[in-house]
């Protein structure tokens, strides 16, 4: 064995130090909209985890995490769009500013429902952190407020996103090729 991670041979789409560098403009741009005020991360489970806990600490707001999840059926190829809550934001957030932060934009509708659902909480303002966008597969008008990275329809694992739960771990984004693995 001569890789430090067992996938280290899907190709490269970001690296860890293009990563860091893109979150901290990010960050950069929180703290210019929000300067003086407080913000709710809000991330998404489990994919936005990485994402988020890097972003945290790019930003010097004042600052508190929350986590909501969902899940959708059948999110394949279906256009039906039904999106499944699976848990709510623990902390009251009226009048908050909840920045909601997910892994990937893909076809928009876990970001729509759960901005819909963020919604109901009143908060003062409501923005959509994500890392990654891929909109060629877009079914609902959504856009993020702070993106990252705008890609080509690829599946991408690492740096929190997974295949079947795998790869989260991997500190770059790598493209996982069709059909592997099996
Ligand atoms: P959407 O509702 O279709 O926008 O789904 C977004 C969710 O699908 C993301 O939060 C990811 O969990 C997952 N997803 C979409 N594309 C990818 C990918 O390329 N790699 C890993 N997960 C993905
Ligand atoms: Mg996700």
């Amino acid at each position: 064995m001569n890789s430090t991670h067992a996938n280290s041979n899907f190709p490269v789409l970001f690296t860890a130090e293009q990563i860091r560098q893109r979150v901290a403009e990010l960050g950069r741009q929180i703290d210019a909209d929000f300067a003086g005020q407080s913000v709710v991360l809000a991330g998404v489970l489990k994919g936005a985890a990485v994402f988020l806990s890097d972003l945290a600490r790019a930003i010097t707001v004042d600052c508190t995490f929350d986590f909501v999840s969902a899940s959708s059926y059948g999110k394949a190829q279906r256009s039906t769009g039904a999106v499944k809550l699976i848990k709510d934001l623990d902390h009251p957030s009226e009048g908050k500013n909840i920045i909601l932060v997910e892994d990937i934009l893909d076809s928009g509708l876990t970001v729509a429902f759960l901005r819909k659902l963020l919604l109901q909480h009143r908060p003062r303002a409501l923005k959509i952190a994500a890392l990654l966008d891929k909109p060629s597969r877009r079914l609902e008008a959504i856009d993020a407020d702070y993106l990252g990275f705008t890609i080509p329809n690829h599946f991408v694992v690492g740096y929190g996103m997974d295949f079947a739960e795998r790869y989260r771990n991997l500190p770059d984004i790598r493209i996982m090729p069709p059909g592997c693995p099996e």
